[in-house]
Formats: C-alpha cells, structure tokens, sequence
C-alpha cells in the first residue's frame, strides 16, 4: 500500500488532528468535494502563476538587456511567494487545527485586495508614482495584517489543537510584513540612499515574512512527507525556533534602525539559532525514519540555504548588513524560496489534488521521477550565482557564468512546474465521484 494511502487510512494522532489531504472518505476517487477545493485552490493560484510567468520573462530579458532586478525579485516575493504564503497558511490552519467549517473564512477576498495592492507596488515603484506605492503597499499590508489576526484568532480558540504552535510563525511573520510594505514604501518614496532603511526592509520580508513562514509550515508538514507520526518534540522546537526567530528578527531591526551592530549580532544569532534548531530535527526526524523523499530533500536542502545565508550574515554582516544582504539575496531567492516551494509542491499536489489513490500515486511518480537531476541542477546553479554573480566582485569575467546559473535554476524550476501542471490537469479531467459512493 502506497504511503499516501496508509496515511489517510491510519488513525495515528497526526491524522487524528487534522490532515492536508481532507478527511477520510475524500480519498478514493475523486470525490466532488475534492474536486471543488482543488478548483478554488488553483483559482487562488492563477495570480501566482501569472508573476511567475512575468518573473520567468523579465529573467530571460534582463540576461538580454539588462533590465532592473528589482522587478525579478518582487514579482517572486511581493507576487508569488506572498500570494502562496496567504493562500496556503489559511489552509494549513484550517485543516490542521481542524476549523469548523462554518467558521472557516476562504481568504477569496484577501487575495483579490492583496493582487490590486501588489500590482499597485510593481507598477508604482519602477514608474515613480508615489500615491500609487503608497496605495498599494498600504493595501498590502493591510490584507496581511488582517490575515494574520485572522489566523491568531483561529489559534486561540483551538489553543489546545496538536498544530496550535503554528502560531508562534504565522503571527509575527505576518507582522513582518506590515512593516516590511511601510519601509518598503519609504526607500521607494523618499528615494533614500540609508543602507538601514533597506537593510531593515529585506531582514523583515526576507527572514521575518518568507523565512519565520517556511520554517514553520516546515516542522508541520515534515513527518507528513515522511509519512510518520509527528514527534513528541515538535511542540516544543516548534516553540523554541518561532521565539528564537521573532526575538531575533526584532533585535536585529532595532539594532539596524538605532545602529547598534551588536544588537543587530545579538538578533542574527538567535534567528540563526532557530533555524538550525529546526534543521536539526527534520535531519534527526529523516535519519530516524529511514525515508527521504524529493519533496524531503528539496524542503531541507532550501532550509540548509537559508541558515548558510544567516550564518554569512552573523559572520559578515551585523557593520555593514546592507552590503552583505544585497549579497546573499541573490542566492536565497533560488536556493531558499523557490527550492522549498518545489518542495512542498511535490508533497502537496498530489495530496491536496488527490485523484484517488492511482491518480495521487500516477502523478506522485511523475514529480518524482528524474528528481536529482532537477535538485543537481538547481543547486550547482545557485552555487553558480553565489560565485558568479557580479555582487561578489568578480564583474564581467563571470557574467556568463552566472547567467549559466540562472538557466539552469530556471529550467530545474519550470520542469517542475510542466510536470505538476500536466499532473493537475490528469486529475481534474478524471471523472467525478459523489463523496456518498466514495465512502461506501
Ligand atoms: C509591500 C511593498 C514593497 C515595496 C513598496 C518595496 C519596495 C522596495 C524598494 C524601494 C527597494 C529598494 C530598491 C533599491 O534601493 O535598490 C526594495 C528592495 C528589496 N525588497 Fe522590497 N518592497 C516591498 C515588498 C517586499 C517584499 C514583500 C519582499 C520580500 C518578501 C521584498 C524584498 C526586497 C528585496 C530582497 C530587496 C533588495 C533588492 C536588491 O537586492 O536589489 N520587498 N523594495
């Protein structure tokens, strides 16, 4: 019996709390309501494919003319990956702290205010239309504002649910970002040159709204991919790692703001510390099962990415963070952002999308054939980035090895996305089950 399978029949507690898949009786083949979630799940998806497409494109014309990496990069992480991160912490505190359904809010309307915000920003900035940023960046940061006291209201009434830690990242993550969009605003409106300001503004996004995120719904969704009970610590390096990051994220932007680099020191190394100490037990929790799965080595290796990248900081960093910051941004986006996203991808569209234990298991097969040559692939090229790109000072000798890189990131990411998008389509065109047929 396939994994997916035995987890949904199995009533170990992980399941027994709630499970990304649906309930039992979703499974076997694919049931309406399956099919209705996965609809409006990939409705949600529509404005990220659409910056994902737009980043692909400025890529390949900024390796031709050169245009701005500001556009890449906030159609990534202003688009794409703040787009996911809405729809997918809404779902996983739904489904995982068991959310009645009549008290669970679709976060439709939070996408669509949050689309008009960011299109507000990424037109805005490049165009110099100051009201227009203003506008946009406040709407951002108040959809996210609201999402976040959305999902801490939802923690705290289910305050004793098995995942109730999920809180200690999603909550201050998205406080993150409502100052991240008000610094963002103000580099881009005053035009101001103080490393600071920038330097608080990719701290907070970067680590505190994308990073604190990942490393949360990492420690949730790992003994899922492993297919494995979820450990007695998790709770309780769930809850060392979520302090350990917020205290040191906080420390490091005031340190920042009031230059004090041995604040600034004194956050990155507590922030580092929650990072490894998750690493640390999704290493510990794969060791111990014997299993390691693409999405496993994807997730993780994104991870080890993100904890390179602050310990460069820690080291480099706390005089002169602007300049380390502009450098590693670079190599996070590919190693940390795109490579988790791949990875959790892998896991969750043939869960969530489901098909039925031989549609789950068809496309599961897919995604998971030829995986280490898409993980070799993005890996040697964020390497590549990281010595070829012209911030580390080589300039123009390893221009066409960076561009190499990217490339190589480029193709490992939109193989992925052709398989997964082939898959999903498999799975929409099989026909329909009444949920009542199903659970006979
Ligand atoms: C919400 C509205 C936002 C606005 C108005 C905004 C605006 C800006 C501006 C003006 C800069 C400085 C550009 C420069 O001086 O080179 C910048 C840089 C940056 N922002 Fe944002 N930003 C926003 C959101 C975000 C988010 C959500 C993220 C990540 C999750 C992000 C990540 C970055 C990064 C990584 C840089 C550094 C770019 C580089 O290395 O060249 N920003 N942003």
């Amino acid at each position: 019996m396939c994994w997916l399978t035995s987890l949904t029949v199995t009533r170990e507690p992980l399941m027994k709390e709630g499970t990304l898949g649906g309930r039992e009786g979703d499974q076997s083949p694919v049931s309406s309501r399956r099919r209705g979630r996965a609809r409006v799940l990939l409705a949600y998806h529509l404005p990220v494919a659409g910056y994902l497409l737009a980043a692909i494109l400025s890529l390949i014309v900024r390796l031709f003319a050169g245009v701005p990496p500001w556009l890449v990069i906030h159609l990534t992480l202003l688009g794409a990956a703040t787009t996911a991160i809405v729809v997918w912490s809404a779902y996983f505190v739904d489904t995982l702290l068991v959310v009645a359904p009549a008290r669970r809010r679709p976060p439709s309307l939070r996408v669509a205010a949050l689309t008009a915000g960011v299109v507000g920003v990424l037109i805005g900035v490049p165009e110099g239309w100051n009201v227009v940023v203003i506008a946009g960046a406040a709407l951002v940061a108040i959809v996210v504002g609201v999402h976040g006291w959305l999902l801490g209201a939802a923690v705290i009434r289910h305050r004793r649910a098995r995942f109730a830690w999920l809180g200690w990242f999603y909550v201050p993550a998205s406080a993150c970002l409502v100052a991240g969009a008000a610094l963002g605003a103000t580099l881009a409106v005053t035009r101001t040159t103080d490393g600071r300001l920038f330097a608080a503004h990719v701290m907070v996004n970067v680590l505190g709204w994308v990073g604190m995120t990942v490393v949360g719904s990492a420690c949730a969704m790992w003994p899922m991919i492993l297919a494995t009970r979820l450990p007695s610590e998790t709770a309780g390096v769930a809850r060392l790692s979520g302090a350990a990051c917020g205290v040191g994220l906080a420390l490091g932007v005031g340190g920042l703001l009031g230059s004090e680099p041995i604040a600034v020191g004194a956050g990155l190394a507590a922030y580092l510390l929650g990072v490894v100490v998750v690493l640390g037990f999704l290493l510990r929790t794969a060791v111990r099962v014997g299993r390691r799965p693409h999405a496993a080595v994807f997730v993780a290796s994104g991870i080890v990415w993100l904890g390179a990248a602050s310990v460069w900081l820690l080291l480099h960093g706390p005089g002169v963070l602007a300049v380390e910051l502009d450098r590693v941004v670079p190599w996070l986006i590919p190693g940390f952002v795109v490579q988790v996203l791949l990875g959790a991808l892998g896991y969750l569209v043939p869960v969530v999308f489901g098909g039925g234990p031989g549609g789950s298991a068809r496309v599961r097969e897919l995604l998971a054939r030829w995986w280490p040559v898409r993980w070799a692939m993005l890996n040697v090229g964020v390497l590549l980035v990281l010595f070829g790109d012209r911030r580390l000072g080589s300039a123009h000798r390893w221009s066409a090895l960076a561009n190499t890189a990217w490339w190589l990131v480029g193709i490992s990411a939109a193989w992925f996305l052709a398989v997964a998008g082939w898959g999903i389509a498999a799975i929409l065109r099989m026909p329909p089950t009444l949920p009542a047929q199903t659970s006979r």
